[in-house]
C-alpha cells in the first residue's frame, strides 16, 4: 500500500495542464503515494448542473490532502445552482487558514529579500457572498466572528514563532470599528501574551503601499479575507507573478492545496502556462502530510529551473508547459 493517499482536482482551464504536469513531478520525485481524482468547477457544473459533485466529497475526505488546480467563476449573475467550487470547498471543511507564502526566486524581476507570508481569513467576511439589491442599491453583508478570528489569529501566530518571530495584523478598524475591530482585536489579544513575538498592526491601504516599497521588512501578515485575496496577489507579483505563487486552504481536519491563479481561460489549451505555482503548491502540500524531503527536493529542483531556464511566457522565456516540467524531472533525476 502506498504511503500517501492524495486527492487530484485540476477543475477548469489550464487546471487540466498544470495538475497532470505537477503529477508528473510528484512521480519524478519519488512521491510514494496513491492517487484519486475528482472533479469540481465551472465545466462540471456546465454538464452536470452542480459545481462539486458528492464522489469529490469522498475524495477529499478519503485522502490525506488534496491538490487543486483552478476553477472559474463567471463574473456578474450566477447561472442557477452554481457555486464557486473552490469557495464552497473552503466553507464545507472549515479550511479556515488560507497560507499564501512569498518568498524571492531567481526569476527576473523580482524583488530582492522577500520572504513573507499572507494568512488570509479563508471563511468569512466579505466572501460569504450575502449579497442582495433593491432597486438600485445593492447591498453585500460581511461576517466576523470572535471564534473564526481567534482561530485564524492562532494559526498566524503559530507560524511566525516558527519564522522570524514577527507578526502583523491587517485590517481597517480606523472605518469599520465593529467588524475589523473584532478581528483586530481578537487577534491582538492573543498575541499580546506571547512574548517572544513581535506583533504589530497595520491600516491595509497602507499595507499595501509598504509591500511594493519594502516588503522586507514582514514576515507574517494576518487579515481578512478580501484583504488576503487582493493583497497575496499583490505580494505574488513582487516575486514573478501568479505563475509562481502557491496557496495552501487549511482546516483542523483537512487540507486543499492550490496554485494563487485562477483558469487563465485566455491561455487555456494552449500548453503555455507555468505550472511552478502549481508544482509549489505540492510542496506545501507534501509539507503538510509529512513528505518533508519530497517536498524539498521538488521545492530545490524547481528553483533550479527558474533560474537557469528554460522559463515560461510569463516569465519572459519561451518554453511551454511540458518543456519546463521535463526539465524539472530531468533536474530531480
Ligand atoms: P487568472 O489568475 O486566471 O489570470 C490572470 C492573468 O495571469 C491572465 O493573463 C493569465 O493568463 C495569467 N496567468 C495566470 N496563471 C498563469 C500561469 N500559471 N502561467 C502563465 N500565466 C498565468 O485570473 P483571472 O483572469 O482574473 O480569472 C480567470 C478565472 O479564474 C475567473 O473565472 C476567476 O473567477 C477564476 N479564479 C479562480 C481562482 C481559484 O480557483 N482559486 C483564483 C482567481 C481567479
Ligand atoms: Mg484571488
Amino acid at each position: 500500500m502506498a504511503k500517501y493517499r492524495i486527492c487530484l482536482i485540476e477543475g477548469d482551464g489550464i487546471g487540466h495542464e498544470v495538475i497532470p504536469a505537477t503529477r508528473r513531478v510528484l512521480d519524478a520525485a519519488g512521491v510514494d503515494a496513491e492517487y484519486v481524482t475528482a472533479q469540481a468547477g465551472y465545466e462540471y457544473y456546465l454538464d452536470h448542473g452542480t459545481s462539486v459533485p458528492q464522489a469529490t466529497y469522498d475524495a477529499v475526505e478519503h485522502t490525506d490532502a488534496t491538490l487543486f488546480g483552478a476553477a472559474t467563476s463567471p463574473s456578474g449573475e450566477k447561472p442557477p445552482g452554481f457555486f464557486g467550487a473552490i469557495r464552497h470547498l473552503r466553507q464545507k471543511y472549515s479550511l479556515y487558514a488560507n497560507v499564501r507564502p512569498t518568498k524571492t526566486r531567481p526569476v527576473p524581476g523580482a524583488y530582492q529579500g522577500v520572504d513573507l507570508v499572507i494568512v488570509r481569513e479563508n471563511t468569512q467576511g466579505l466572501y460569504v457572498e450575502q449579497e442582495r439589491r433593491y432597486g438600485d442599491t445593492a447591498i453585500a453583508d460581511t461576517v466576523i466572528t470572535k471564534d473564526a478570528s481567534a482561530n485564524i489569529g492562532r494559526y498566524a501566530a503559530e507560524l511566525a514563532l516558527k519564522r522570524r518571530k514577527k507578526l502583523t495584523v491587517v485590517h481597517k478598524a480606523n472605518v469599520l470599528p465593529v467588524t475589523q475591530g473584532l478581528f483586530l482585536n481578537t487577534i491582538l489579544d492573543l498575541a499580546r501574551p506571547i512574548t517572544e513575538l513581535q506583533t504589530g498592526t497595520m491600516i491595509v491601504d497602507n499595507a499595501a503601499m509598504q509591500l511594493v516599497r519594502n516588503p522586507g521588512q514582514f514576515d507574517v501578515l494576518v487579515m481578512t479575507n478580501m484583504f488576503g485575496d487582493i493583497l497575496s496577489d499583490l505580494a505574488a507579483g513582487l516575486v514573478g507573478g501568479l505563475g509562481i505563487a502557491a496557496s495552501g486552504n487549511i482546516g483542523d481536519k483537512f487540507g486543499i492545496f492550490e496554485s494563487v491563479h485562477g483558469s487563465a481561460p485566455d491561455i487555456a489549451g494552449q500548453g503555455v502556462a507555468n505550472p511552478t505555482a502549481s508544482m509549489l503548491a505540492a510542496v506545501l502540500m507534501l509539507g503538510h502530510i509529512g513528505a518533508h524531503g519530497e517536498a524539498r527536493r521538488i521545492d530545490e529542483a524547481v528553483t533550479q529551473v527558474l533560474e537557469h531556464g528554460p522559463r515560461t511566457r510569463d516569465l519572459g522565456g519561451t518554453a511551454g508547459t511540458k518543456e519546463f516540467t521535463d526539465a524539472v524531472i530531468a533536474q530531480l533525476a
